[in-house]
């Protein structure tokens, strides 16, 4: 089961920043998940369109330019980080990058960056995994770059999860541990599918998740759930 730093390892650093995910890689993670906004055409990693939780701003990301966002302090001193900044720093490791879109102007920029990112950094597209609970955005990225590994975010037992995976053609579905069972990752793995839950940090939960054998969890503190699936 591999270990996907949520947000970075966003328990002990600040989230969706660099140190968070520089932290990630120090603490073993197999991967890191990141949220992106697109603002004047370029990627920015953060969860909130608003600024108040997580920076020292206030009001939308859309009322600031690019530039102005690039002064806030996103906590410790960090910046908001830019998706080429990322796909930089994490270019020389092994670990895979799951980019959440959460706005909905993000494709066109995505595939753009990606080009760039295959070309100058030498990154492999099939270390990314492209999620959103926007299924639009995942079937407009498929139709321009069908090769792209997809995660089909579902949030409830309530969505029709299976047929928009398969729409998609998707590589993942992500799933909300609140509602996960032993027969939802049955159903998902006989269909092909690659299962990973979000956030899982507690000791039950991580056990819960190892025996129904799913993919992979995320979790804020990649380091203690290692040890702790470790310890099972
Ligand atoms: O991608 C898994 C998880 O991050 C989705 O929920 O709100 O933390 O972005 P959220
Ligand atoms: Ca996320």
């Amino acid at each position: 089961m591999q270990i996907i730093a949520h947000r970075g390892a966003s328990g002990d650093y600040p989230e969706n920043t660099l140190l968070a995910i520089e932290q990630a890689v120090l603490q073993g993670a197999d991967a890191v998940e990141i949220d992106v906004f697109a603002v004047d055409g370029e990627l920015i990693v953060i969860h909130d369109h608003h600024l108040a939780r997580t920076t020292n701003g206030s009001g939308s990301i859309y009322q600031h330019s690019l530039a102005q966002l690039q002064q806030l302090d996103a906590g410790r001193g960090q910046r908001i980080p830019t998706l080429w900044q990322v796909l930089q720093l994490l270019a020389p490791t092994t670990l895979w990058l799951n980019i959440e879109l959460k706005g909905d102007n993000t494709v066109a920029p995505l595939l753009s960056l990606l080009k760039r990112a295959e070309r100058e950094l030498q990154f492999d597209v099939n270390r990314l995994l492209i999620s959103s609970f926007n299924h639009h955005l995942l079937a407009a990225l498929k139709q321009q770059q069908p090769a792209l590994k997809l995660g089909a975010l579902t949030a409830s037992l309530a969505i029709d999860y299976a047929a928009f995976a398969r729409q998609l053609n998707a590589y993942s579905v992500n799933c909300d541990v609140s509602f996960i069972n032993q027969a939802f990752v049955a159903d998902a793995k006989a269909r092909g599918l690659k299962v990973y839950v979000y956030t899982v940090d507690q000791a039950d939960d991580i056990a819960r998740m190892a025996e129904y054998g799913v993919d992979g969890i995320f979790s804020n503190y990649p380091a203690r759930s290692r040890q702790q699936l470790a310890a099972q």
